[in-house]
């Protein structure tokens, strides 16, 4: 007999930024900083990521766009890439995104793409480690345990070989 399933997800929502840790203020803020480097002349669309690694580093990245817009990359993405890419053996622990259109202070809250998703998916399951991400909202910071709670239905390596 067919049954329905739930997937659920927990999120902790904070009303004000004040209620985070000074850790997490800090990588919120070095985010909203990347947005002010991103390369966005064709969507004035200014994405930062920040992103704690194990060793206490912190990595910021921003979205570049192109001409040829496939060609351009999210910021979560240039983030990650960059993490596995210089420290690939160091676990990330937290990663905080924020995003801004056009104007110096106009922040908006931002949910990552589904590609970002999937791209940071791949590392929470290579370093067998949850990854929390903060995302800041106009009232609301997000705080979400894990990146597989954004990817309740996942496609990863398990599946490729099992
Ligand atoms: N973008 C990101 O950097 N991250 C996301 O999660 C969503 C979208 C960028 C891509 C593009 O440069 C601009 O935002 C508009 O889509």
């Amino acid at each position: 007999m067919a049954k329905k399933v739930n997937l659920n997800i927990e999120i902790v929502a904070y009303n004000d930024i004040s209620e985070l840790s000074e850790s997490d203020r800090n990588l919120l803020s070095l985010a909203e900083d990347a947005t002010h480097r991103s390369y966005a002349p064709y969507s004035n669309f200014n994405v930062g990521a920040a992103l704690l690694l194990e060793n206490g580093e912190i990595i910021s990245a921003n979205n570049q766009e192109n001409a040829a817009y496939p060609s351009g990359m999210c910021a979560e993405r240039n983030a990650i890439y960059y993490a596995g890419a210089t420290y690939p053996n160091e676990k990330i622990l937290t990663i905080a995104i924020a995003a801004r259109k056009g104007e110096e202070t106009s922040f908006i809250p931002i949910s990552p793409c589904g590609s970002c998703r999937q791209a940071m998916l791949e590392y929470e399951v290579k370093q067998d480690q949850p990854i929390r991400l903060i995302m800041k909202g106009h009232k609301e910071i997000f705080e979400l345990h894990s990146i597989s709670d954004l990817l309740p239905f996942k496609f990863t390596q398990k599946d490729l070989f099992e």
